[in-house]
C-alpha cells in the first residue's frame, strides 16, 4: 500500500493501519524539520494549525480542498445570533454547580482575557468552553472508552467577556484521553474555547492546554500548528493569585486575536 493509501485508510478506518507512535513522531519532526526551513529561507511563519496535518490522519480527507466562498455578510447578519449580557446568566460560567452534587477531581479556575492584535479587550464576546471530565470522559455517544461518566459533570460553559475583556470558568482539569488516530494515541489535557465574534463568519474555535503536559510532543493536533512559539500561545499559565485558599487553583489563559475584527476573513481570503 502507498503511504498516500495508508494515510487515506487510516483516515478512514484507524484501526486498519494502527500506525505507531514512532511513526507519527517522525513525521512531525520531519514536518516542522522542514517548516522551519522555510522560515530560515524567508517564508512567512505560521500560527496557524496546518488543516492538513499528514499526522493528524483525519485531517487530511475533511480539509476544504477548494478556496472558500464569501457569504453576504448583510443576509447572514439577519439570521446571526447577537448576544447580550442578559442572554448568558454568571452562573453558566462555574461548571462545578451545574447537577445536584460536586463534580469529582481537580476544581480549578481559568481566567485571562480577550484581546485584539492591539492589546485591546474585545468586551461584551461570547465565549463557550468544553471539555472532558477529571477521567478523560466526554458526555457523547462516540466516546465510549472504559472511562467513568461523572453524573455530575457535563463539561459546558459558557460567559461573556466583561468591558475589560475578562472572562473567569470555574470547572475541573480534564484528564488526558485516548483517540483513534493512531495506535496508544492520547491527547493532551484541554479545554476547547469557541469565540463567537459578532456573527457566525467570525467564529474561532480553539484549544487551552495545561502547562508541563508530557503528551504535547506526540499529539499531532498541537503539533499541527508548526510555529513553537506559535504553540506556546495555546498553554496556559499557573496563576498562583487566581488560585484561591482550600478551593481551587488557578490558570491564566489570555486569547490574543491575531489582529483586528477582520482577522478572520483575511484568514478565509487566504492571505496568511
Ligand atoms: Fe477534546
Amino acid at each position: 500500500m502507498s503511504t498516500e493509501n495508508a494515510i487515506q485508510a487510516a483516515a478512514l478506518d484507524p484501526a486498519a493501519t494502527a500506525d505507531s507512535q514512532e511513526t507519527i513522531n517522525a513525521e512531525i519532526t520531519d514536518l516542522h524539520a522542514a517548516y522551519r526551513q522555510t522560515v530560515l529561507d524567508g517564508a512567512a511563519v505560521e500560527t496557524q494549525p496546518r488543516i492538513n496535518f499528514a499526522p493528524y490522519r483525519s485531517s487530511l480527507l475533511r480539509h476544504p480542498t477548494k478556496d472558500l466562498h464569501h457569504t453576504d455578510p448583510e443576509t447572514i447578519e439577519l439570521y446571526a445570533p447577537a448576544f447580550g449580557e442578559r442572554d448568558v446568566h454568571a452562573l453558566e460560567s462555574d461548571l462545578t454547580i451545574q447537577h445536584n452534587g460536586e463534580p469529582i477531581g481537580e476544581r480549578i479556575v481559568v481566567a485571562g482575557r480577550v484581546l485584539d492584535g492591539d492589546g485591546r479587550p474585545v468586551a461584551g464576546q461570547l465565549i463557550e468552553v468544553w471539555q472532558a471530565n477529571a477521567a478523560g470522559r466526554y458526555i457523547h455517544k462516540r466516546d465510549q472508552h472504559p472511562a467513568p461518566i461523572d453524573p455530575n459533570f457535563t463539561g459546558v460553559g459558557r460567559a461573556i467577556t466583561g468591558p475589560n475583556g475578562e472572562y473567569k470558568f470555574t470547572t475541573i482539569k480534564p484528564a488526558p484521553y485516548p483517540w483513534k488516530n493512531h495506535h496508544n494515541a492520547w491527547r493532551p489535557a484541554h479545554i476547547h474555547f469557541s469565540l463567537f465574534g459578532t456573527d457566525f463568519t467570525q467564529r474561532m474555535i480553539t484549544q487551552m492546554y495545561f502547562p508541563g503536559d508530557p503528551l504535547f510532543s506526540l499529539d499531532p493536533i498541537y503539533q499541527a500548528i508548526t510555529d513553537a512559539d506559535a504553540r506556546d500561545r495555546l498553554v496556559a499559565t499557573y496563576d498562583h493569585s487566581i488560585t484561591s485558599h482550600e478551593w481551587a487553583t488557578g490558570y491564566n489563559w489570555d486569547i490574543v486575536l491575531t489582529g483586528s475584527n477582520q482577522t478572520w476573513m483575511e484568514d478565509e481570503e487566504g492571505e496568511n
